[in-house]
């Protein structure tokens, strides 16, 4: 066990459904502490930069339009085993393969439109969070 930290954003999908206060409700209730937060909307050169590990795939084009058509929530959370326990939170990228009660399968509609988005290690969480957020603005990490 170790205290580490993991990237979330609540995706346009969930803010069009005013998801939000539900979402971040289940996650501080499951014990993550929100270390940065804000609500923005991604241009087009960032969408394409954050997920430029997909760009070679069939759906990256989709998943830079739907990254960018409305605001998002990204938040730095920290946790002992953060990376691991929240992407047990969040269930399976689909949501028809998420488990009963975790936040894709209470709020997302499908593979490509999936509420809320978790790190997938260590090294992505930190990149991840450095893409949001200055150093600065990651209170409990200075
Ligand atoms: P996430 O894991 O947050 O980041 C990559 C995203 O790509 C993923 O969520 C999905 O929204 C999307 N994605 C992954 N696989 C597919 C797929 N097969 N079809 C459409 N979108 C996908």
């Amino acid at each position: 066990m170790s205290k580490n930290i993991t990237l979330t954003m609540l995706k346009p999908d969930a803010l069009e459904k005013n998801h939000e206060g539900a979402i971040l409700h289940q996650i501080t209730e499951s014990g993550f502490k929100i270390v940065a937060m804000k609500l923005t909307q991604l241009t087009k050169a960032d969408a394409e930069d954050f997920y430029s590990v997909h760009k070679d795939k069939p759906f990256f084009n989709d998943l830079v339009e739907f990254m960018t058509r409305g605001p998002i929530i990204a938040a730095v959370l920290q946790k002992d085993d953060a990376v691991e326990d929240f992407r047990t939170l969040i269930g399976a990228t689909n949501p028809e393969d998420a488990a009963e009660g975790t936040i894709r399968e209470k709020y997302a509609v499908s593979i490509s439109e999936n509420a809320i988005h978790g790190s997938d290690s260590d090294e992505n969480a930190a990149r991840e969070a450095a893409f949001h957020f200055s150093k600065r603005e990651m209170f409990s990490l200075q």
